[in-house]
């Protein structure tokens, strides 16, 4: 291939935002690409959020659809697929180092197809480097591009050429995909894509376009469909889901979804993330009143001190969040809650951090995925000042995350010796002889008993009572 002869992301053109509503398109998979996988297996790493798997999930159905099939070790594969996220930096290195390791299964089998796919392949920089250092790849595809599989493996079977496929923007909304979804019990319902709070730190909205709702009659028939195949939980998926509905122009929004999708009775409702900017009444209202939507909210704080908020772009103050906070808390009563906290963003003082400490001790929370502020190149925040060392933040990420665990026990302390209702995963993975399932209130439990199928909602009680998982017995009431 002539260099450069492919069109490279761009950051720029990502982070527009135009007012053109949203088409939605019908897939339909050419004929001609219908036997391309005969007799030949794929291999599908994902990293990232909930949103990835879900993609994956896709891959896997035009895989499928294709006559290709999965299996489980990449040195049996004809197709390799990374599916990479571009949150922090940590995660992008891995996935370098990953593409580094398969160049050694391309030299004992020249005709494995190695695509790199998700939210790395959205960044102009990084395509860039692949092509020019990890030749090893045969086909990089955007979050936006997922659709052409079928076609870039066609091109690259014929041509024997590298294809680069990724849209900055995306101007559709593509529904009947194919899917072959990886769990049976559990499902990710996406409710919208995209993402437009454009916090200063996060590459998301730039590597998943603008923020786009499905329709309403897409999402409940396909929860519908889950029941009918005996489907136990859904997680209704999107960036913020309460701004579910805000680009379709009419009055029904997350709340108004989230009592549809109650209707369908399917056991168990998730959603995330939910956003505090625009969490409202109603939506406090329909979880309220819908017993199969689960007691566990997530409510990403990110730092609990106003001025780094204000320079996160979050468009929440300390005070308005705990304002929230302490609504669901009281509304909800019961309900578990995590969030998201990040530390050391650029100049984040000794005071600022110490706010988030204290947010942690107001909020109590069950759980928290902290992170050490990673630079995303393309974002406001990495032009931001920043003088603190990496080993001042390292320390604070080691004195937040005591303080999570401690918080995480004490909320734990509730469930010893009580029965809870476990939807079950399958064997634990630390453990063969111990099954793992999650409570309503999301907690995961590790438990003993006889003849469990994975998706059978169990009673389990509590032996043993851990900061981050709960330990116990089934038993036959
Ligand atoms: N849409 C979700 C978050 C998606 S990203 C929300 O707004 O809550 C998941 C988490 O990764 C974020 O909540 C944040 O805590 C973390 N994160 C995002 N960008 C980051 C960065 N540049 N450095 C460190 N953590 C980051
Ligand atoms: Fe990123 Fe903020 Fe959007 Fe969440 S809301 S995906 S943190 S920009
Ligand atoms: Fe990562 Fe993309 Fe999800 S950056 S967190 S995979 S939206």
């Amino acid at each position: 291939m002539k260099k450069n002869d492919y069109i490279l992301p761009s950051i720029n053109d990502a982070r527009r935002r135009s007012k053109d509503s949203v088409d939605t398109v019908t897939f339909s998979l050419d004929e001609k690409y219908i036997n391309l996988g005969k007799d030949k297996k794929y291999f599908i790493i994902t990293h990232g959020c909930q949103a990835n798997q879900r993609d994956s999930e896709t891959m896997a159905g035009l895989l499928d659809a294709m006559g290709y099939i999965s299996t489980d070790e990449d040195k049996k594969a004809d197709v390799i697929i990374i599916n990479t996220c571009a949150v922090r930096q940590g995660a992008e290195e891995k996935v370098l180092g990953e593409v580094g390791a398969l160049k050694r299964l391309k030299t004992n089998n020249p005709d494995l197809i190695i695509c790199i796919a998700g939210c790395m392949a959205q960044e102009e920089d990084t395509v860039k480097l692949i092509m020019e250092k990890y030749r090893q790849v045969d086909i990089i595809f955007g979050t936006h591009n997922i659709t052409s599989l079928p076609k870039l493996l066609y091109e690259v079977n014929t041509t024997k050429q590298r294809k680069v496929e990724v849209f900055s923007k995306m101007g559709e909304i593509v529904e009947s995909v194919p899917a072959t979804r990886f769990m049976s019990h559990k499902a990710w319902v996406n409710i919208m894509y995209g993402c437009d709070k454009f916090c200063t730190y996060c590459i998301v909205p730039y590597t998943r376009g603008k923020e786009r709702s499905r329709d309403k009659n897409d999402i409940i028939f396909e929860v519908e469909q889950l029941v009918k195949q005996g489907y136990k939980e859904v997680c209704l998926l999107g960036q913020n889901v309460n701004a579910y509905g805000k680009d379709l122009g009419d009055d029904y929004g997350f709340a108004d979804l989230l009592n549809d999708v109650a209707k369908t009775s399917i056991p168990r409702i998730r959603f995330m993330t939910s956003h505090p900017w625009d969490f409202n009444d109603k939506m406090i209202e329909a979880i309220k009143n819908n017993k199969n939507i689960m007691p566990y909210i997530h409510l990403p704080i990110q730092s609990g001190n106003s001025e780094v908020l204000r320079r996160m772009n979050r468009r929440y103050t300390r005070e308005e969040y705990f304002e929230l906070f302490d609504k669901l808390k009281k509304e909800l009563p019961g309900f578990a809650f995590s969030t998201d906290i990040i530390v050391g963003f650029p100049n984040e003082s000794d005071e600022a951090f110490e706010d988030t400490l204290s947010a942690v001790k107001h909020c109590e929370y069950d759980n928290a995925f902290t992170f050490i502020y990673s630079k995303r190149s393309g974002t406001p925040a990495a032009n931001f000042e920043d003088t603190i060392d990496q080993k001042t933040k390292e320390e604070r990420l080691q004195r937040l995350n005591e303080l999570v665990a401690y918080y995480a026990n004490k909320n734990n302390q509730k469930y010893q010796d009580q029965i809870v209702e476990v939807l079950v995963d399958g064997l634990s993975k630390r453990n063969s002889n111990v099954y793992s399932g999650y409570t309503p209130e999301n907690k995961l439990v590790n438990f003993t008993g006889d003849n469990i199928e994975v998706g059978q909602i169990v009673k389990v009680k509590i032996t043993k009572v851990l900061s981050f998982s709960l330990n116990g017995e089934m038993v036959k009431v």
